[in-house]
């Protein structure tokens, strides 16, 4: 386990801050962190900053990402990690980032002049880091509509001609996940998606993040669309940390 101190803390949308902190080792785009709060446990996220400082964008959605996004910079975080794959590197050209709710935090790295952006999330007050793409290279969309396209990311990627891109790289909700995949599949377009299932150890142990018999910590959590063939399991149905499966 690691500790560091957290050199700043900033709130980028509603109840989810960027915290950064000095971390020394090498760290790629898709790479997540086991970030452990005393007396409550350890969750997956992702590393939203991969140079120096390193950090993390983590939204409060309950139990345990509460007590991780109420530090405050000169506390102390504790984690380990960098666990995982990465995404692959993106070769010259464009290429195309989407983002769901705090998916867009493990594509962050990988915001550049040639990157295009779909960010996707409930409401205006949900999305952030719209402004680290050039403006007219990056769609929102809000399920309310209180900010740029009325709908879901599927509906923007049907607005762009994808041929341009040379690489699709994409993280959120399952079911958004899996609805890409399904668009794109007969276009043959290369694409990777970062599955985010519940995790408990990191290092293939518990077995809890299995997809197909497939440990998502250790050989993903990043997927080509030729791995996501075989995986029957994709945006369909999940294990609980309790072990009990459900659909998504
Ligand atoms: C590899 C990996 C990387 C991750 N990276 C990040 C990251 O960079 N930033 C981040 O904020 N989270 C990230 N997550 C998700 C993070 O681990 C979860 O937010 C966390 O498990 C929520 O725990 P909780 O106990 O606070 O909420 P829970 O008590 O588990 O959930 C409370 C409610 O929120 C819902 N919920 C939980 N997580 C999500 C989610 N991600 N999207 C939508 N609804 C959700 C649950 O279904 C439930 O209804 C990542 C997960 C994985 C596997
Ligand atoms: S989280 Fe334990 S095997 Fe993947």
């Amino acid at each position: 386990m690691n500790f560091s101190i957290i050199l700043s803390k900033e709130v980028v949308a509603k109840n989810t801050v960027t915290l950064k902190f000095s971390f020394d080792k090498r760290v790629y785009a898709g790479q997540f962190a086991m970030v452990w709060t005393p007396g409550k446990g350890e969750i997956p996220i992702s590393f939203s900053h991969t140079g120096d400082p390193k950090g993390i964008t983590i939204k409060n959605y309950g139990d345990m990402s509460a007590p991780i996004v109420a530090l405050n910079a000169g506390e102390r975080i504790f984690f380990r990690g960098p666990y995982g794959n990465s995404f692959t590197k993106p070769k010259d050209g464009d290429y195309l980032l989407i983002g769901g709710g705090s998916g867009i935090a493990s594509l962050a790295p990988m915001i550049s002049k040639n990157a295009h952006g779909i960010i996707s999330a409930r409401s205006m007050e949900d999305l952030f880091f719209l402004d680290k793409f050039e403006k007219s290279k990056v769609i929102a969309t809000t399920d309310d509509g209180s900010f740029g396209i009325k709908g879901n990311a599927l509906d923007a990627l049907r607005t762009l001609d994808l041929e341009k891109f040379q690489n699709i790289y994409v993280c959120g909700p399952e079911k958004m996940m899996k609805g890409i995949y399904d668009y794109i599949k007969p276009k043959n377009i290369a694409a990777e998606f970062s599955l985010e299932r519940p995790m408990k150890c990191a290092i293939g142990i518990c077995d809890s993040c299995s997809v197909n018999g497939i440990q998502i910590c250790k050989t993903g959590p990043v997927f080509g669309m030729d791995s996501l063939r075989d995986f029957t399991e994709f945006g369909t149905t999940r294990l609980m940390l309790s072990g009990k499966r459900v659909n998504i």
